[in-house]
């Protein structure tokens, strides 16, 4: 039996999606359940020349053989969810827990009609913001009062603790990153939760006791989206001529490139409680890693830096992604 949470260590778009897909498929878990903010979250899995993106379904879905879930304290938009479900063909796996907060279009016109949220803070423009304002304000309608959403509706936790109990594996999908937290991130240039495990645990309704690992996904590359302070950060010329070129998967706006962050890396990695960290995009350290499934395959260039990243992070690196592909990585768990 074990309960891993898997969160994003920097400022979103560390890779979660990719390292979520190999877990699943390594660890096979009956039930794959994401926390998080929201649809404001674009994951990305490349399964062979086929790449997806998803906002709502778990990005654990190209593993089949998992039930998918969304826990408590997800927001939902019941358009985009249905958009998803179809398009990857979940509809008989996935379960919605009846207290999800629901995004309604009006959220979605406020987000993208206030200057502070839109302009100042660089939000998604999903609705997000309005969403959880709502739900604070205890104004805010759930999955179980949405018509189309009731053939959906579970009690995740329930779901969650009785596979527990029976002793199967499962896996809590993280999304956005440490650095934009609401509560440990760039205040105010975060988003509309904290998206510490902790947190992600308690959106499943899992407590702290059951969790046995935190695997906290770096990027050799930091990259953030939208305002706020980004202390690495390098000019876009030099991120094009190091060859990274990144685009938001939600908002299509070009990814922020920064430098390897040792000091945000140990604190994230503190406050995640990191037991395993994943390092994410070490063919952009050195090309010639690039789809390295062993250890032994990577370069002194690579080893050097993610020995310094094992340095900085202070947890074990047991898991090395070497391209977006998800059998592209080095899984090396086992042999710490
Ligand atoms: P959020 O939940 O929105 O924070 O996103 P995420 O962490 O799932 O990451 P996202 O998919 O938005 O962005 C990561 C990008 O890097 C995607 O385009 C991936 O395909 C790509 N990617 C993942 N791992 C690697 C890698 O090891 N090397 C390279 N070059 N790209 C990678
Ligand atoms: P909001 O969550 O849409 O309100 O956006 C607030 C801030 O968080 C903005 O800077 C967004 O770009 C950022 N953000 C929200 N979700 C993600 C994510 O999944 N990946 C990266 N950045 C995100
Ligand atoms: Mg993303």
């Amino acid at each position: 039996m074990s309960c891993s949470i898997i969160v994003g260590g920097f400022f979103g778009d560390e890779g979660k999606g990719k390292i979520v897909a190999h877990v699943a498929h390594e660890d096979n878990p009956s039930i794959i359940s994401r926390g998080g903010v929201g649809p404001n979250a674009g994951h990305t899995v490349v399964v062979g020349d086929k790449e997806y993106g998803v906002r709502m379904v778990p990005s654990g879905f190209v593993y089949k053989n998992a039930k998918l879930m969304i826990g408590t304290g997800v927001l939902v938009d019941p358009r985009v969810f249905a958009k998803e479900v179809n398009e990857v063909g979940v509809k008989d796996r996935i379960f919605v827990d009846g207290r999800c907060g629901i995004i309604e279009l009006e959220h979605i016109e406020r987000d993208r009609a206030s200057d502070h949220l839109s302009k100042i803070i660089g939000s998604t423009g999903s609705g997000c913001g309005p969403a959880n304002a709502d739900r604070i304000n205890r104004v805010a309608r759930l999955a179980k009062d949405v018509p189309e959403l009731q053939d959906y509706i579970v009690d995740v936790p329930v779901e969650v603790n009785s596979a527990l109990d029976k002793g199967d594996n499962i896996i809590l999908e993280g999304t956005q990153g440490f650095g934009i937290s609401l509560y440990y991130g760039t205040y105010p240039f975060v988003t509309s939760k904290d998206t510490s495990a902790s947190q992600i645990a308690a959106d499943n309704g899992v407590g702290p006791t059951r969790i046995d690992d935190v695997i906290v996904v770096f990027k050799a590359y930091p990259t953030r989206v939208g305002e706020g302070p980004f202390s690495t950060e390098m000019s876009s010329e030099a991120s094009h001529k190091l060859g990274i070129e990144e685009f938001g998967t939600v908002t299509h706006r070009e990814r922020r490139v920064g430098n390897w962050d040792g000091k945000m890396a140990r604190y994230s990695a503190m406050i995640n409680g990191c037991t395993i960290a994943a390092v994410t995009g070490i063919d952009r350290i050195d090309s010639t890693c690039f789809g390295a499934t062993r250890y032994d395959q990577l370069t002194a260039k690579a080893k050097e830096f993610l020995d310094q990243a094992e340095d900085d992070i202070g947890a074990r690196i047991g898991l090395i992604s070497t391209g977006p592909e998800m059998s592209q990585i080095i899984d090396i768990r086992d042999e710490l």
